[in-house]
């Protein structure tokens, strides 16, 4: 293909890494994880980072963790507002817990959630608001975080799909009570499956320790204040406290993920002058609505809304696209609310959606890569203006 969506970002470091391993004969949750995790915490200057076997259930062991916190638990029936775009498990976890989703507008050029409508979704039972920001787009994470600080919500950062990026010099992901990470494939670094959890609070910190792995006392340290020790080393041994699952990462990831830590600062300066080329050419041309940087982008991709005031035919572009040989697909999961699985949700929309419509019937996004593609951006843009023109 000549522009793909996504790429490898792995070189020789990462397959040492995985080589010495396999030969330490140790596979699962270990010292390499370890580390991983404290070169994680130190780089988001974050106090705990948890890595877990992926993005997803890093949203579902921190959704978890807010129901057995000891003071103000989350609980069934209780609301928390979320955006109308984001990759289906930023919402699973939310479902599955029996929470109530108020859903809210994008705004159609940045794509993340319309803060302006937080007020109007409030109700005396709301208790937490789900920030997410889009394809490496900080979303307005300091409105959100003033709004649940003011109001007594807890704020979750599903940051999967924008590590590195900053907003006023903070970085995403370190905004919310928790924040989560993806390290699959096409992120900003890769582990093949893989995410963390972050957070300042060691309580829930502790909760999602042990919801990682089977729900047991095993990874908590005696002195926690999520359960009380007793002296009997040998119902200790396996003593579980929570339902939880088995989420653990494996040691070849976390092996992975201290080499590719180390090079993220330059992975994110490549995908940011990447950026620097496609919005050059694009910027001025009204017939396309590229995603608006809100702080700083880590630019996961390049996002195209193809303008409603000049009615041009999509498909007429994705058929010029497929014979360019340039991949391109829907902008995260498109509106979440057009799914079927919605069906399964006690879900509410305030006001109305018609940015996430837009955006879901009328965009796509190219990949952006860790390395220079200014050739294959000119060479989409080439494509683009002669099928609209
Ligand atoms: C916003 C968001 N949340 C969660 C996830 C899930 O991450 P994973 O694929 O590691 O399970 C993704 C995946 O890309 C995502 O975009």
């Amino acid at each position: 293909m000549t522009y793909e969506l996504a790429s490898s970002s792995w070189g020789e470091e990462e397959i040492r890494a995985i080589n010495s391993v396999v030969q330490s004969g140790r596979f699962t949750m270990g010292d390499h994880v370890k580390r991983f995790e404290h070169d994680f915490s130190k780089k988001f200057g974050v106090k705990h980072a948890l890595m877990i076997s992926s993005g997803s259930t890093a949203n579902l062991v921190g959704i978890a963790a807010f129901f057995y916190k000891k003071k103000r638990p989350l609980q069934r029936g209780d609301e928390v507002i979320v955006p109308s775009i984001s990759w289906a498990t930023t919402y699973y976890p939310l479902q599955q817990y029996g929470l109530k989703l108020k859903f809210l507008d994008v705004e159609l050029d940045t794509l993340n959630m319309d803060v302006s409508q937080l007020e109007k979704a409030l109700t005396p039972r709301t208790r937490m608001v789900v920030a997410v920001s889009i394809l490496g787009n900080p979303c307005a994470l300091d409105v959100i975080r003033s709004f649940c600080d003011k109001h007594g919500l807890y704020m979750f950062e599903d940051n999967c799909e924008s590590m590195g990026a900053e907003l006023g010099g903070k970085l995403c992901g370190t905004f919310g009570d928790i924040g989560t990470f993806s390290t699959f494939f096409s992120h900003h670094i890769s582990t093949m499956e893989g995410g963390v959890l972050v957070t300042n609070d060691t309580e829930l910190y502790h909760l999602a320790r042990s919801m990682r792995a089977h729900g047991w006392t095993r990874d908590i340290p005696p002195d926690s204040s999520i359960y009380e020790k007793r002296g009997d080393d040998f119902y200790e041994a396996y003593r579980f406290i929570l339902p939880g699952y088995n989420a653990r990462p494996l040691e070849l990831s976390g092996a992975v993920g201290v080499e590719q830590l180390k090079k993220l600062d330059g992975m994110v300066a490549m995908r940011r002058r990447n950026a620097h080329a496609f919005t050059t050419l694009f910027k001025d041309d009204k017939r396309f609505i590229i995603q608006r940087e809100n702080g700083k982008s880590s630019w996961f991709s390049f996002t195209v809304i193809l303008n409603p005031e000049y009615r041009v035919d999509r498909n007429r572009i994705m058929n010029a696209m497929k014979q360019a040989d340039i991949g391109f697909r829907i902008i995260t999961g498109g509106n979440f609310l057009r799914h079927d699985v919605i069906k399964h949700f006690d879900y509410q929309c305030v006001g109305e959606i018609i940015n996430a419509n837009i955006a879901h019937d009328r965009g796509f996004f190219v990949g952006n890569h860790p390395r220079d593609i200014g050739p294959q951006i000119r060479h989409f843009h080439e494509v683009l203006v002669k099928a609209v023109d």
